[in-house]
């Protein structure tokens, strides 16, 4: 058979399988309908990243299925990518799927397919190996994160429908290691009371909340002309949510607009949430996460109040054998023009924090691309483990660097508090689980110049290099591929910081206002530990066992795959490892 035959057969029998019996009816109004017996997995509608907002909602059976009409932006004359609309559960059902804004001529007039396949390439370059990301659309902060039974939880602001922001809803994934993701159904979409917005999750072990023994909770923002707190909950432990009907448990803020992201804990018999209100925290007590009284309020002069305060955490740490709690709040804008989190080391007497007098702000991470973090409920031997949004070029509501998915999650990092020699200070490292992701290792020789790392085909390793400064010039080394694309680390030893040079990193894809060659403070000690974790294109690095954490985008053309170090400085245990 012949090329153009084969090629002819194919078209006859994509007609057949995508587009079987679909009626379609657009009006004066640019309302356009599709209706089709659901026989496959997805409906694919070809989007476009800019253009206005069509809205989009869906019956089944000639009802509305979506709570809340969901915004997307559709395909005129070009498909940047296909927007997968799920109707599995729809299996056939008549499904109906409405759009506002469309034009006779546009492509998404005609053009709707629907498939068992989601087109798109998982695989494309630049997807991170062994960090999470979503398999399509946007993610932002991790929310939620609770342990039980084996599996690590992760929920996670979704826009499931592009890959900008938009359409909040709580994502799900779950792990078994905390470094292999897989992607579930999403719990919590868009209602009358707004958008789901940033929350966290308890297990309700003695059934305060009436929803049974171990329900699992969830509380957060529903923003909507206005912010307050809803709760849901689980009995299937974590996979499917129930709205509780006494919602919102928090009405709107009488002082402000800004009152969102509340994280909740059990403290001192009972529940104690955390919740960002304009520039401050307000605690909050409950005995059942129905009803909820103020506690205290901290934050008025003290820290960075450059922007809005977001996604509270508070957490109990050992230090020189005195309890201490840290307190986590996260704000735009910081030294280096990004977003990032600070924090305050101090006491929590169960209803009021106090912060101890230290040189704030104090920043968890000393990159541009770590935001939003939090920490596990209920994790195993009273770990603390902490997972952060990757942030991403897509700020600047473009193009983004990615084609089908925006965003991701740091590594796993667990939690103490260190010195860095004059006062504690937040010490993030690598969980044991990301060791137990490393694949094959080799040690590196670096003696003669620019070396080829080996293990680095994929994208995906870790380089661990320690440096011993010979005096007090800058030393570091470089990361680069053989398109003359680089990332460069220089270590100013007696300033106490270290400087990424991302302007020849490859695609320039930053946001405006934040900084190309981040400046990172790291303590000053007599050598260098550094631990760097490359993924594709997430540089995520470890200096000193939690003296910092240096997190920073970069969206090379290939990847980089040779290494060079520069400067007046002894290197010792240099090892590349394969992550898996
Ligand atoms: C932080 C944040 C939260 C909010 C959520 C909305 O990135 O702005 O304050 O709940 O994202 O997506």
């Amino acid at each position: 058979m012949n090329k153009y035959i084969l090629s002819l057969l194919f078209c006859a029998l994509a007609v057949v399988s995508c587009r079987p019996a679909m009626q379609e009816v657009l009006d004066d109004d640019g309302n356009y309908a599709v209706t089709f017996k659901a026989r496959k997995a997805y409906v694919l509608i070809p989007s476009s990243y800019s253009g206005k907002a069509s809205r989009m909602d869906l019956d089944v059976d000639g009802a509305s299925v979506f709570e809340f009409v969901q915004d997307v932006t559709l395909a005129k004359d070009k498909v940047d990518y296909w927007i997968p609309v799920d109707v599995s559960k729809y299996r056939g059902r008549e499904v109906t799927l409405r759009l506002s804004g469309v034009a006779e001529d546009d492509i998404v007039h005609g053009g709707i397919k629907i498939s068992d396949e989601i087109d798109m390439d998982y695989d494309e370059p630049l997807r991170p190996v062994y960090h999470f990301t979503p398999h399509f659309g946007w993610n932002n902060d991790p929310n939620g994160l609770f342990y039980k039974d084996g599996l690590w939880h992760m929920y996670f602001q979704h826009n499931p429908y592009s890959v900008f922001w938009g359409n909040m809803t709580w994502g799900h994934a779950t792990s078994k290691d905390l470094m292999h993701w897989t992607q579930h159904d999403n719990v919590l979409r868009p209602d009358k009371l707004g958008a789901i917005f940033s929350g966290s999750a308890v297990i309700d072990t003695d059934n305060t909340a009436g929803f049974g023994k171990d329900a699992v909770v969830a509380i957060y923002t529903s923003d909507r002309r206005g912010e307050r707190q809803s709760i849901a909950y689980s009995t299937d432990n974590g996979f499917t949510f129930t709205k509780y009907e006494g919602n919102p448990v928090l009405p709107d803020h009488p002082a402000s607009r800004d009152f969102r992201d509340p994280k909740v804990y059990w403290i001192g018999g009972q529940w104690v949430m955390a919740i960002s209100v304009s520039q401050v925290v307000e605690f909050y007590g409950s005995p059942d996460l129905k009803n909820w009284h103020l506690l205290s309020r901290f934050g008025e002069g003290i820290g960075s109040h450059r922007s809005v305060w977001e996604c509270p955490d508070l957490r109990r740490f050992e230090f020189d054998g005195k309890e201490k709690w840290v307190l986590f709040v996260t704000i735009a804008r910081d030294p280096n023009g990004a977003n990032n989190t600070q924090y305050f080391i101090g006491d929590f007497d169960g209803e009021r924090f106090t912060a101890d007098p230290l040189p704030y702000p104090l920043w968890v991470d000393q990159g541009v691309n770590q935001y939003a973090g939090c920490t596990y409920f209920n994790a195993p031997d009273d770990r603390t483990v902490f997972i952060a949004w990757l942030t991403s070029s897509a700020f600047s509501q473009v193009v983004p660097a990615t084609k089908y998915f925006t965003g991701g999650m740091t590594l796993p990092h667990e939690l103490s508090l260190k010195s860095n020699g004059e006062h504690p200070i937040l010490a993030s490292v690598p969980a044991p689980e990301v060791y137990a992701a490393r694949g094959a290792s080799s040690s590196l020789s670096l003696d003669s110049g620019r070396t080829l790392i080996s293990n680095s085909a994929n994208g995906a390793y870790e380089v661990d290099l320690t440096f011993t400064p010979a005096g007090s010039e800058p030393f570091g080394f470089t990361l680069s591929n053989d398109s003359g694309e680089k990332v460069v680390y220089t270590f100013k030893p007696t300033e106490g910081i270290l400087v990424t040079d991302r302007s020849q990193s490859g695609l320039q894809a930053f946001p405006d206002g934040v900084a190309v060659q981040p400046v990172s403070v790291i303590p000053v000690r007599d050598t260098y530990k550094v631990q760097l974790f490359y993924d594709r294109m997430v540089s995520e690095m470890f200096v000193n066992d939690g003296d910092a954490v240096v997190t920073n985008c970069v969206y090379p053309e290939a990847y980089y795959d040779h290494i060079e170090v520069f400067g007046p400085a002894a290197v010792s245990n240099a090892m590349t490892y394969e992550m898996k």
